[in-house]
């Protein structure tokens, strides 16, 4: 395992992930683990990370010199690499020399081993504003910029390296070469880290776990759930049973793609509930967005919780175990945790005795999304499932802007049906993060179709390109398959007479319109 140390401002994601895509494993560990602890894990590399402090702040982030020491391979990037420089007897200058952004390297030793073969000349993305003017003694300097005199060096015989850049971020051409450079060529570590792995582990892991008890598992149609569902199976066969609420808010199709799709790719033990009626008798006469939610969420709960319940009653071990999509952002944001929490959950449901727990298994907690979808593939789910774009869990029911009602869905569904159907066959579903389709029921305008006036609901188009649905643009869809998909809708869909598109961005609209 290659360490990364985390100095903060989410640096350390972005590293652990560009280690990943060089084949080698990678977690994270806070700044504020002791160096004994670190060492502790017995990594095979580390590497420290960027982060917002300066060195000379009080209070800043600090190392162990000993760190250092062990004969364990290091990297520092940025603040990571300040901290090496000063740790170890350099220069760090606070000398106001600030540097933002693209910068150019002058690579000074084009033998060393994180720039041989990369251009003498490259561009690196830069941020701070101390700047190291003298290497630690035993370090060759092996790049400068204009502003910092030391931009990169290395103790190749105690295996230190330093970088003053940021190489895990795109605007640093050659970073994910020094970055492997550094693992392969200077901690000598292999590139044979799979998804395969990922899997077997795993499968061993569940298998400790659970025993002979049994485990359920929520799916919501999403890719992290099947995932780990599909995972869960692998390990522990009809020991899992799957719940499915279908609150009738779902898209054409996708029911159906649980039902039989999911079920024949693992050959999972699936409860399907159809809860379409309880769930629009609730939302009868509510047309308050943030009450929709609430209600569907409600709902959702009552109903997978009596699922449970009906499971846990029938004959067999005792259901002991919940298994969740968490993934590595999750558990990185949520202070990094070791897996052993316990939820206590689903008292408030009669009938349930009061002290139930269920102990979670969570296969994911390691994967980033991408790598979810790697093992998705490789368990065999179909690409329907594995590559399905964000889908929000109160489903159509807030992509109807009034009161949902049976009519309404089936006629959004139609026109959601034709706007997907339509992306694929552009190629464009890749492109787009997500496309939401939006029925706006309160609005009626005038239209005129075949021979007569209409007076018909619009719907909105809403397709959107995005790294993390955090922000978004509006995508710049291509007018031929705006307009199949504008002729479509308002061809096929009943009382749909007018199609329109989005063309905000994400602030200040938010993605869905609800
Ligand atoms: P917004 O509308 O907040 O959406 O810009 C950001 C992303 O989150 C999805 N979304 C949800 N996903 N439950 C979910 O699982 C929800 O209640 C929910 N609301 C929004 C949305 O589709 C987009 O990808």
């Amino acid at each position: 395992t290659v360490l990364v140390v985390d100095f903060g401002a989410q640096y350390a994601q972005l590293i652990a992930r560009r280690v990943r895509e060089a084949r080698v494993y990678s977690e994270i560990v806070p700044s504020s683990m002791p160096v004994e602890e670190i060492l502790a894990k017995n990594p095979a590399a580390i590497i420290l990370s960027g982060g917002p402090s300066s060195v000379y702040e009080a209070g800043a982030p600090t190392l162990d010199r000993s760190l250092f020491e062990a004969g364990v391979p290091v990297f520092g990037m940025c603040y990571g690499f300040q901290l090496m420089a000063q740790t170890l007897g350099g220069t760090v200058d606070n000398s106001g020399a600030r540097e933002y952004g693209r910068t150019e390297l002058a690579v000074s030793k084009p033998s060393s081993t994180l720039f041989e073969g990369t251009p003498a000349e490259q561009s690196v993305w830069m941020s701070h504003g101390d700047a190291c003017s003298a290497a630690p003694e035993g370090f060759t300097v092996t790049g400068s910029t204009d502003v910092v005199p030391v931009a990169a060096f290395e103790n190749d015989e105690k295996k230190l390296y330093g970088v003053q850049y940021h190489p895990e971020v795109m605007h640093s051409t050659h970073g994910q070469q020094v970055l492997e450079h550094f693992l392969y060529r200077g901690a000598g570590l292999s590139p044979d880290w799979t998804t395969g792995n990922v899997i077997e582990e795993q499968v061993a892991a569940i298998r400790a776990q659970v025993g002979d008890r049994r485990a359920i598992c929520g799916l919501s149609g999403g890719v992290d759930s099947a995932v780990a569902a599909a995972l869960v199976q692998k390990a522990i066969g009809s020991q899992l049973t799957c719940v499915y609420v279908d609150h009738g808010l779902m898209r054409k199709g996708e029911t159906e793609q649980v039902e039989k799709d999911f079920v024949a790719a693992t050959g999972v033990q699936l409860k399907v509930v159809d809860a379409s009626e309880r769930f629009l008798g609730a939302l009868a006469g509510v047309s308050d967005p943030e009450q929709k939610r609430k209600i569907i969420g409600r709902e959702f709960i009552r109903v997978f919780e009596q699922a449970q319940l009906e499971i846990m009653r029938e004959d067999g071990p005792e259901v002991a175990f919940l298994v969740q999509g968490t993934l590595y952002p999750d558990v990185v944001e949520s202070g990094g945790g070791t897996g052993t929490a316990n939820i206590k959950s689903h008292h408030n449901v009669g009938g349930l005795p009061d002290d139930i727990e269920f102990e979670l298994v969570e296969p994911l907690r390691q994967l980033f999304k991408d790598e979810v979808r790697m093992v998705g593939q490789e368990l065999g789910l179909p690409d329907e499932i594995v590559q399905r774009q964000p889908f929000p869990g109160p489903g159509l029911g807030i992509r109807i802007v009034g009161e949902v009602t049976k009519e309404r869905l089936d006629l959004l569904r139609e026109a959601d049906a034709i706007a997907r159907e339509e992306l694929t066959a552009a190629g464009l579903d890749r492109d787009i993060w997500q496309c939401p389709v939006v029925l706006l029921a309160d609005v009626r305008s005038v239209g005129v179709q075949g021979d007569g006036r209409t007076y018909g609901h619009p719907i909105v188009l809403r397709p959107v390109s995005s790294e993390d649905a955090m922000t978004a643009d509006w995508s710049r869809l291509p007018y031929e398959v705006l307009s199949k998909i504008s002729t479509r809708i308002t061809n096929e869909v009943t009382d749909v007479n007018r199609v329109v598109l989005d063309v905000t961005s994400k602030p200040p609209g938010t993605i869905e319109w609800e």
